[in-house]
């Protein structure tokens, strides 16, 4: 039993979020058309799912669990994590921003969008990959299997209340449709 698998399958669905970001980047800076429900339903995608649910998953199970066998949330890997995930809320909160500001009529706020879309990504890859490489190997080494069974029950129950009970898949499916539109 990996508990870490489940999380590692969401970060592929993220990183397919954020190749969706870089391209509307793009078309941004291109001065190409962007799509209000595009970016309605992607900004949707990164506060429930990306924040709510996974790093929910994280913060609330997985970093919890970690600090009860002597990982330390505070000055270590963990404590990094935490950090990135409040900096990503900010840009979230930036792109949010800026994408009210356009949905009522200022072109201008996309470039606002682009900025934070641009600094959200380049944190979320290598926050990513921190996490695959570095923390989810210790959590799999240090977490007894008693811890994993529950971790991944635990896991289930953030995913029902972040998401809406049997709503998790929906998200998958709109991350599918949008890269079929973008990538
Ligand atoms: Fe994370
Ligand atoms: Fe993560």
């Amino acid at each position: 039993m990996q508990p870490t698998k489940e999380l590692k399958i969401e970060h592929e669905a993220v990183i397919k979020v954020l190749q969706i970001l870089d391209t509307i980047s793009q078309r941004i800076t291109e001065g190409k058309d962007i799509s209000i429900n595009d970016l309605e339903t992607l900004l949707e995608v990164m506060k429930v799912f990306v924040d709510r649910c996974h790093h929910g998953k994280e913060e609330k199970i997985l970093f919890e669990a970690m600090e009860s066998v002597g990982i330390p949330k505070e000055g270590g890997p963990v404590g990094v994590m935490l950090y990135e995930h409040d900096n990503g809320r900010r840009y979230i909160g930036g792109m949010r921003e800026a994408f009210e500001k356009f949905k009522y009529g200022d072109k201008e706020a996309l470039n606002e969008f682009a900025a934070n879309a641009s600094g959200y990504t380049t944190l979320m890859y290598a926050h990513i990959d921190k996490e695959n490489n570095i923390l989810y190997p210790m959590a799999e080494t240090y977490l007894s299997e008693t811890a994993k069974i529950k971790l991944v029950q635990d896991f289930s129950m953030i995913q029902a209340q972040e998401t809406g009970d049997g709503m998790y898949e929906k998200y998958f499916n709109l991350v599918e449709q949008l890269k079929a539109n973008y990538l």
